[in-house]
Formats: structure tokens, C-alpha cells, sequence
């Protein structure tokens, strides 16, 4: 069966004393990617892991890791999470003033290069570097924690970039959406043009975590 979306649970809402369930949940469950929070404590209020982790996680895997960077400086950390065994490697327009050059060193890297933009910040923001990118992240909480809910106004963001990336013959860019994705709200978010959905608490602190990635395919498919 072909999906027409990607699941990316997160985990930042698993149990970090045991990643190997978390592995194992996204195995069982079939979800497609696995989407890591990286937190520094200066970008975001929230300190979480490191490319020790990631190396570690690359070893028992084989599932599509989607780096998410919520960082100061992302530009010293894509080589060594790339090393880690990154797939992608997403960085935020709002942490740096030289975007070009962190999307060469990513691609440079061998891995897909992604931008993710915060609630406030508006999509004319990265219009001109859409080109040069393999995803688009779109918060739909604050970043820094799960958990949090999903911010409606994230709904005419999502089809506005849709819109934008059809017009200009851009579609082969991905829409990711992060924060709040649950399974009543997966397929509005699908449906207003997101190819990519991370999902963390939804799974994560559910009573059957791969059975929930389960019924999100489901739910859209
Ligand atoms: C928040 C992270 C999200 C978060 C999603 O800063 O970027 O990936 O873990 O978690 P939920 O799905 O619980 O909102
Ligand atoms: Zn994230």
C-alpha cells in the first residue's frame, strides 16, 4: 500500500531512559521517519540530546532520521550530526543571518537540508530559499516542549506554502508540520497540503504507541 503521507514520531516524548523502544514502537507502527528534537537550552528554554545519541540511534535503524535543530549556531552542529548519521538536517530561519551557507554545508554534508519557521514568523521570510530546500518545517506550537496544542492560525500557513510551492513549479519540497498533530486533526493538517506529520506525545503517551502510529496511516490513507 503506498502511503500518501509520512509519520515522523518524535522522540522527545519517549523514554529516554529506554530509545530502543522507541525504536521499536516506530518499527512495529511502520512509521517512516524518526524526527529528533535537538534543544540547546539558548534557542529554545529546553536542553535535550546530541549527536552521541543520534550516533547510536543510526546503529540500530534503519528508518529516515529527521534532525530537527533548535539551536544557536546550527552551522557548528550539522557536520557532526551528519557524522551522527543524520538523513536530514532541519535548522531555524530565526538562528542564523546566513541561511544559504548552512543549507550548502548541510547539502555538502550528503543529507537533505530543511528549514523550520516558528508560529510568529511569517513564510515570505524563506519565499527565496525554497528552492534550495528538500523540507520546510512548520511549527505549529512554540518550540522547546511537547505536548503543547496544535495553533489554528498554522492552518493558513500551511496551505499558504502550499500555495506558493505549486505556483512556482516548487512542489518537490516537503511540508513537514510540528506541534499539537494528533489523530483528530491529521487529516485537516494533510489536507490543507503537509506531506510530513511529527507526531511525540500523541504516540509516545498513548496506551498502545504502535498501534497509534497504526491508526494515523490509517486515519489518512
Ligand atoms: C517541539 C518539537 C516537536 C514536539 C512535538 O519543540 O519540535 O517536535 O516534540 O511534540 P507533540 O507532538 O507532543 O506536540
Ligand atoms: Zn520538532
Amino acid at each position: 500500500m503506498s502511503f500518501n503521507f509520512k509519520l515522523a514520531p518524535s522522540i522527545l516524548s519517549a523514554d529516554f531512559s529506554n530509545l530502543q523502544s522507541a525504536l521499536d514502537i516506530c518499527n512495529k507502527g511502520g512509521a517512516h521517519w524518526i524526527h529528533i528534537d535537538v534543544m540547546d537550552n539558548q534557542f529554545v528554554p529546553n536542553l535535550t540530546i546530541g549527536p552521541p545519541v543520534v550516533k547510536s540511534l543510526r546503529s540500530n535503524t534503519q528508518k529516515f532520521i529527521d534532525v530537527h535543530m533548535m539551536v544557536i549556531e546550527p552551522e557548528k552542529l550539522v557536520e557532526p550530526f551528519a557524522k551522527a548519521g543524520a538523513d536530514n538536517i532541519t535548522f531555524h530561519i530565526e538562528a542564523t543571518d546566513n541561511p544559504e551557507a548552512i543549507i550548502e554545508l548541510i547539502k555538502s554534508c550528503g543529507c537533505s537540508a530543511g528549514i523550520s519557521i516558528k508560529p510568529l514568523t511569517p513564510i515570505s521570510k524563506i519565499y527565496h530559499l525554497l528552492d534550495k530546500l528538500d523540507v520546510v518545517l512548520i511549527m505549529s506550537v512554540e518550540p522547546g516542549f511537547g505536548g503543547q496544542g496544535y495553533l489554528p492560525e498554522s492552518d493558513r500557513k500551511i496551505k499558504g506554502i502550499k500555495r506558493y510551492l505549486n505556483e512556482n513549479c516548487l512542489d518537490k519540497v516537503l511540508i513537514e508540520v510540528d506541534g499539537g498533530v494528533k489523530l483528530h486533526n491529521a487529516k485537516q493538517i494533510i489536507d490543507n497540503g503537509a506531506d510530513v506529520l511529527v507526531a511525540g506525545s500523541e504516540i509516545f503517551k498513548s496506551e498502545d504507541p504502535s498501534q497509534t502510529i497504526k491508526n494515523f496511516y490509517k486515519q489518512i490513507n
